[in-house]
């Protein structure tokens, strides 16, 4: 196996309509995984895609008046053109109708019916004829329909099953050899408790009622149920069971599988019996993230309360767009967008704090040195011992969180070098330096300004790399290999190299009143 090799994989989406800012997320926090393990030097493989399958699919596009091919091809061109802006470097990009997983999946499921996993039985439930849904009598209400109202019968059809209850005693040992397999741990305590340790129920793995789906081979009245279909992704697109396993057997399994806590169920029980039914290993850890939720809850176009990922970008820019979804998302719970929110945390976070320290310094070096950098210290004060410390515990823990994958967390480590910094400022006065002639003391504190927002830009590589490069650009530094993740804990030399003579702002103050009200009416739908 190939030790360094790194497999993160993202939900595939239905493409039931636009994406807004909660599919948006899932995909970032993804991409930032990605690009951390490439820093560090690993061969990180991602997958995205699309959940093309199912009733649901089906309804929208007689809606819209296409094919559900159509409907679906539509939305995949919607979906790229959103990473592409976004510019996410996925991999490789599933679709569910494509042959190749397709093919797949129906011998996958001959597979679990060869090896008894799968049986033919009766499935019994209240069908409602104009839905063509069937209900469980906790589904009903009042005794009728909870879609449309009307009366249900009782019906009994021939469906395929999956015999999950055979695997319940692995899952359970499983869970109890791998006690971090679903971060966080709270999560998993919640699926276990209430899903695995009272016992899984055998799962109706095939459909009659529409045929929007994949039809299972020598009885193709059956379709296969869409989560069969949709969880085998994660192997198909790596060509398993094809006549190229190359990049199967050089990925699987998943290093880091990233789901909302609403997918949770499917991922962590019928997910991890699929791959032991198929005597494949199970991913190393799935990655369980909250909601972004608006002030009034879910986003829904019916409540009038969706953001869409463009607005935020057109108006913003990509990187302050992807800190406010990565930074109010943490520790698998939901976090809420409000236009005060993403305005105070742009001018306070990214203006401020960053921006201004980058703007500070770069005017500094120009007047007091010319733009030059100056050398290395030869001795460190108190002063400056403690912010070396701090910065190196700081880069450590960022480490430590960025392996986690807990993205939120190492965003907070940078900005504790980012404030730090700020408050070196501070403390050693610059601009009293400068009167006073202790020309010594300001290279040094220069230096040490100069060698903290390097390390910024390296630390901020994987999450934003545009302003990452926009301060590597300004402090002469894209040219040489001081920007590497290899030598962010070197104090390098800089051997005179000049600062830009002026910056221009990595963020630009936004007035508050104004952005608020115009991010309000952009939710209204206006
Ligand atoms: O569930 N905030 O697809 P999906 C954060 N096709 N995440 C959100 C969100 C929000 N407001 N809304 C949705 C499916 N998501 C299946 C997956 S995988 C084999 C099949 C997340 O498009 C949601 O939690 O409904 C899920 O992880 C992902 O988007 C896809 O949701
Ligand atoms: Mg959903």
């Amino acid at each position: 196996m190939n030790e360094n090799k790194y497999y993160i994989t993202t939900p595939i989406y239905y493409p039931s309509g636009k994406f807004h800012i909660g599919t948006a997320y899932t995909t970032v926090l993804a991409h930032t995984i990605k690009k951390y393990r490439q820093m560090k030097g690993f061969d990180a493989y991602m997958l995205t895609g699309l959940d093309e399958h199912g009733q649901k699919i089906q309804e929208v596009a007689e809606k819209e008046g296409k094919t559900p091919q159509q409907h679906v091809d539509d939305m995949a061109n919607m979906a790229k053109e959103l990473w592409a802006k976004m510019k996410i470097e996925y991999d490789d990009f599933i679709r569910t109708t494509e042959s190749r997983h397709t093919k797949v999946v129906q011998q996958i499921f001959q597979k679990f019916v060869d090896n008894g996993d799968i049986y033919k039985g009766e499935y019994e439930g209240w069908y409602c004829t104009p839905c063509e849904t069937y209900f469980t009598p906790t589904q009903l209400v009042d005794g009728k329909c909870p879609d449309c109202g009307r009366e249900v019968k009782k019906m009994k059809e021939e469906a395929y099953f999956f015999n999950m209850k055979k695997y319940q005693d692995r899952l359970i040992k499983f869970y109890e050899e791998n006690p971090d397999f679903i971060d966080p741990v709270y999560r998993k305590n919640e699926i276990f408790n209430s899903f695995i340790k009272p016992g899984v129920e055998d799962l109706c793995v095939t459909r009659t009622s529409f045929d929007w789906g994949i039809k299972i081979l020598n009885d193709d009245k059956h379709v296969i149920y869409v989560w069969l279909d949709a969880l085998t992704n994660y192997i198909t697109a790596l060509g398993y069971m094809s006549e190229d396993e190359t990049k199967f057997n050089k990925y699987w399994p998943a290093d880091v599988q990233i789901v909302g806590k609403d997918i949770i169920r499917f991922h962590a029980i019928y997910w991890p019996i699929f791959l032991m039914a198929l005597d494949l290993p199970l991913p190393k850890k799935l990655l369980v993230h909250g909601w972004v939720l608006m002030k009034d809850g879910k986003m829904s176009k019916s409540k009038g309360n969706v953001i869409y990922p463009e607005t935020l970008i057109n108006k913003y820019g990509l990187d302050a767009t992807k800190y406010f979804l990565l930074k109010i998302l943490n520790d698998g719970r939901d976090g809420v967008f409000t236009p005060e929110d993403f305005v105070e945390l742009y001018n306070s976070d990214l203006c401020n704090d960053l921006g201004n320290l980058l703007n500070r310094t770069i005017g500094m070096i120009n007047k007091y040195f010319g733009g030059t950098i100056p050398n290395k210290p030869e001795k460190l004060t108190d002063i400056d011992k403690e912010f070396e410390n701090t910065i190196n515990n700081s880069i450590s823990n960022y480490e430590k969180e960025m392996d986690e994958s807990h993205v939120c967390n190492a965003l907070s480590e940078i900005w504790n070098i980012i404030s730090k910094s700020n408050k070196y400022i501070d403390a050693t006065m610059p601009w009293a330096l400068f009167k006073e002639e202790k020309t010594q003391e300001l290279e040094d504190v220069m230096y040490h300004l100069v060698e903290a927002l390097r390390k910024v830009a390296i630390l901020l590589k994987p999450i934003m790399e545009e302003t990452s490069n926009k301060i590597f650009e300004q402090l002469s530094i894209n040219n040489n290999d001081y920007n590497n993740w290899e030598n962010i804990n070197n104090y390098p030399q800089y051997n005179g190299i000049k600062v830009t003579e002026k910056g221009e702002p990595l963020f630009i103050r936004l007035d508050v009143e104004q952005e608020v009200e115009y991010l309000k009416e952009i939710i209204k739908g206006k």
